[in-house]
């Protein structure tokens, strides 16, 4: 027998969001992404009224672009990883909403560009200058490259920044992700030439003081980045700094 389950969508535009139920059937090693699509072909709703196709922004679909994230059953995670089976296993119906932190765009898109400026705001790049050939860099001890590594996976997909407290409305507080980036670069041999200019912007408005330690970040993170680690580390730099400037 063919089993269904519902899809129940917080969708619409700003200042005009309302839930909308869609019945699907349940097909095998189906995810949340290949559900919405179904939607997307066929946009008849419970009450079997054809509606306008939901909203929503996907690129990779494994888990990499952090394009599709969106609270699913309340949870901030990426809807192409979201299999549908075991969403089931307590009930029948699977909630899907935007990003609450980011402003909303349409159905299940939001607006990261947030994100994207602040990592513009704390030089989270390493300054190349590909004009003549600089040859080999510093070698990067095994250590550093393993803390590296893991806050190199971060891929912006806002779900640390949607679960903590301290990124609200009230708040200029940038969130966990744009810490980790911080402390990536500032790891780097050539990056970390700008880890001053860095940690200045930390030490500022919106900077490292804002984490409230919820630790929340840790909890949702797809990638498991260390991102209370992170903020410790950037913390730690910022009061150094603080001292080194007082004394001049
Ligand atoms: S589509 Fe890229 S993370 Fe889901």
């Amino acid at each position: 027998m063919t089993r269904t389950y519902i899809l129940k969508i917080y969708r619409g535009q700003p200042g005009r969001q309302y839930w909308e139920e869609f019945e699907l059937e349940l097909k095998p090693h189906a995810n949340l992404i290949s559900s919405l699509m179904e939607i997307q072909r066929n946009p008849v709703n419970r009450q079997g009224e054809h509606v306008p196709p939901v909203a929503y922004e996907s690129g990779c679909l494994e888990e990499v672009c952090g394009s599709c994230s969106m609270l699913v059953n309340g949870k901030p995670r990426q809807a192409c990883t979201a299999l549908i089976e075991p969403l089931l296993a307590e009930s029948n119906v699977i909630t899907v909403a935007p990003f609450t932190k980011f402003p909303l765009v349409r159905d299940l898109m939001v607006d990261r560009t947030s994100m994207f400026d602040n990592l513009k705001k704390v030089s989270a790049w390493v300054d190349a200058d590909s004009s003549h050939d600089a040859g080999f860099g510093p070698k990067i001890s095994q250590e550093t490259q393993e803390k590296m590594y893991h806050l190199s996976q971060c891929m912006t997909c806002g779900c640390c920044v949607e679960a903590c407290p301290q990124v609200n409305s009230q708040s200029p507080f940038m969130g966990p992700a744009v810490i980790g980036q911080v402390q990536l670069f500032n790891l780097h041999p050539v990056a970390g030439m700008q880890k001053a200019k860095r940690i200045e912007k930390m030490m500022h408005k919106g900077g490292v003081s804002g984490c409230g330690n919820a630790q929340n970040c840790v909890r949702v993170c797809p990638k498991k980045i260390p991102l209370t680690d992170a903020i410790a580390a950037v913390g730690r730099s910022a009061t150094i700094q603080a001292i080194k400037e007082l004394f001049g």
